[in-house]
């Protein structure tokens, strides 16, 4: 049976869809319940819902042979799996922000707010810029507003969180979407299932 690890929220039901189209079907996913496993014996397939940030824990350690993971989860845990597949969904960026007419003074160590820590880390360092991260858990916009911060590493999406609290992008760090990931040797044992869906994947991503 393939384990496939699917990120709770509407993200993970278009991915069921898709993962639907391609063969792999179950239909009792869509059941509007509390349940969080799912098994459809015929098509060989068990699905759970999990929190997306777990989906690549429960993919490493091969609770889950697949799953579907944010590309900014994969860059700041790293975690040691297969990235098969660019979905070309869940799309936004990962971005650096500021309240409205912030100037850097680069005389200063800037201080960071994020929950993307690893990824704020590298992108500074890759830009020489002295930096002290502040590592938060959620709603990193209020840091800059309050004085906790000077900018923030965020992921923004359609820029709705940043106007409404007075931010604004000032760099790009990087492009974010949803990946196709393996455990690397759930990959082995069941190659021809895996490879199977990402044929029939990749016909509805360039579809
Ligand atoms: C994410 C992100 C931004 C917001 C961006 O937050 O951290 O706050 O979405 O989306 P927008 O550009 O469409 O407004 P999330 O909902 O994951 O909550 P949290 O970070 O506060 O936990």
């Amino acid at each position: 049976m393939l384990n496939i690890a699917l990120p709770k929220g509407r993200l993970g039901e278009t991915v069921y869809a898709m993962f639907a189209r391609a063969g792999f079907e179950c239909p009792a996913v869509l059941e509007n319940s509390r349940k969080l496993i799912f098994d459809n014996e015929a098509a060989d397939v068990r699905y759970f819902w999990v929190k997306p940030s777990d989906v690549a824990i429960y993919v490493e350690r091969g609770a889950a042979d697949i799953g579907v993971a944010g590309k900014d989860i994969l860059l700041e845990y790293q975690p040691e799996v297969y990235e098969l597949l660019d979905l070309n969904i869940g799309k936004c960026r990962m971005a650096v922000a500021a309240p409205e007419g912030f100037q850097d003074n680069i005389n200063r160590t800037l201080r960071v707010a994020t929950k993307f820590s690893r990824i704020a880390r590298d992108y500074y360092t890759g830009i020489g810029r002295d930096i002290d991260i502040i590592h938060l858990n959620g709603s990193i916009e209020i840091a800059p507003i309050v004085g906790l911060s000077d900018v923030i590493v965020d992921i923004v999406e359609t820029g709705k969180t940043l106007r409404e609290n007075h931010l604004q992008v000032i760099e790009e760090v990087v492009p974010i979407s949803a990946r196709l990931i393996a455990n690397k040797s759930g990959f082995k044992f069941k190659t021809e299932q895996i490879e199977r869906l990402c044929r029939e994947l990749r016909k509805e991503i360039t579809a």
